[in-house]
């Protein structure tokens, strides 16, 4: 029988990075997690072996690589919010296209034959109608879209020239936690929707703002297509068996292909409490476009992705009862954004203890 070689990923102590990993360790793959931890939590690494330190580091991928006998990547690790690369924006060019610029480099020295990327609907920008197909030319319209895109650029290129074969998943809005709530999303000073709303239902903030009501939608607030993690986790391991089939490099949406405004998210955040989320209505925020969707039957044909929890009260529920369990764990605590350069050389501070790995009653 052919040895088992291992899977090497980048950015597994993430929210999205870690889901993936529970699932490749059930599915009994070997897995090895490599993690800065800036923004990633060592107790979200479940059964995995986790080294820290850079992706942006060749010398310790190659390393890695060669110890671990890996023929797989799965690249998650990078910065993430918006914002953040509107004010920042050689921060994101490092961070997320350098160093995947370097975690190529290191591909090209070792046996590496397949890469699973973790893209972003933001490469779309804009698309008219508020749809995007993979096909639709991209027309990212912040730093952090075009850090994503120019990565996919380089994946594309890198494989032309006889690199790795690789799919490139863009993500739309990935909410929600593992359904036995082992593990969750624990971003400090998170933005997004779903988790902010939940923080809110349990008084960690005293109410949320609804970003425009005036918007051409249904009842004038955003639209977006909220994904559960586990199924975006799944659609990552139905990719890596594409590829070890012999399935040519490719880019899909991941989304379920229909959306929800920031109305109907409350009123499930609400439905899953109890009582009604504490809300005032705003301005618009800027660069949010109206209404953002997936085009999501490729991926379904190519890989025969089969989500399970396209269900706007399952996505609330299991994102409520992880902040319930973050509360119950005494984890939330005021914790600022990183400060430093997460590029190498610069190992992160500290951490508070954090259990992740704990399970819910
Ligand atoms: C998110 C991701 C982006 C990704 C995109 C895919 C981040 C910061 N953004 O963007 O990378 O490409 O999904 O579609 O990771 N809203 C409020 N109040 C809040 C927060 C949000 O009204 O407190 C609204 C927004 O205006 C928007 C919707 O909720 O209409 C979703 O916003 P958010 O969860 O921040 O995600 P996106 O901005 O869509």
């Amino acid at each position: 029988m052919r040895k088992q070689r291992s899977i090497l990923v980048t950015g597994g102590a993430g929210y999205i990075g870690s889901h993936v990993v529970l699932q490749l360790v059930e599915a009994g793959e070997r897995v090895v997690v490599l993690d800065n931890l800036s923004t990633g939590f060592a107790e979200a690494v479940v059964d995995a072996e986790l080294v820290v330190g850079d992706v942006g580091d060749s010398a310790l991928v190659q390393r890695l690589l060669h110890q671990h006998d890996c023929d797989t990547v799965m690249h998650f690790a990078a910065r993430t919010i918006v914002p953040e690369s509107v004010a920042d924006p050689l921060r994101y060019y490092g961070n997320n296209t350098c160093a995947t610029r370097n975690l190529l480099q290191a591909c090209a020295q070792a046996d590496v034959r397949q890469i699973v990327f973790s893209s972003t609907a933001a490469v779309y920008g804009n698309p008219s109608e508020g749809r995007a197909r993979e096909d639709t030319p991209p027309a990212p319209i912040n730093p952090y879209g075009r850090s994503k895109l120019m990565s996919e650029w380089m994946l594309r290129d890198f494989a032309a020239a006889g690199g790795p074969r690789y799919v490139a998943l863009r993500y739309f809005n990935v909410a929600g936690c593992d359904p036995q709530g082992r593990i969750g999303q624990s971003t400090r000073e998170a933005t997004l929707l779903v988790k902010v709303a939940c923080e809110t239902a349990l008084g960690k903030r005293p109410h949320l703002s609804i970003f425009g009501t005036d918007y051409a939608t249904p009842d004038g607030t955003g639209v977006r297509d909220y994904i559960h993690v586990s199924d975006l986790a799944r659609a990552h391991l139905d990719a890596l068996t594409y590829l070890r089939d012999g399935g040519e490099s490719t880019t899909l949406n991941c989304g379920y292909g229909h959306g929800y405004s920031v109305r109907e998210v409350l009123d499930a955040v609400g439905r899953a409490h109890g009582k009604p989320v504490p809300c005032m209505e705003c301005a618009r925020r800027p660069g949010d476009p109206p209404t953002l969707v997936a085009e999501a039957q490729r991926i379904r044909h190519l890989l025969d992705w089969q989500p399970q929890y396209d269900d706007l009260d399952f996505i609330a529920r299991t994102s409520l009862e992880w902040e319930r369990r973050l509360d119950g764990l005494g984890a939330i605590r005021p914790w600022p954004m990183q400060e430093q350069e997460d590029l190498p050389g610069t190992p992160p501070p500290p951490r508070p203890a954090y259990a992740h790995g704990a399970a819910l009653r």
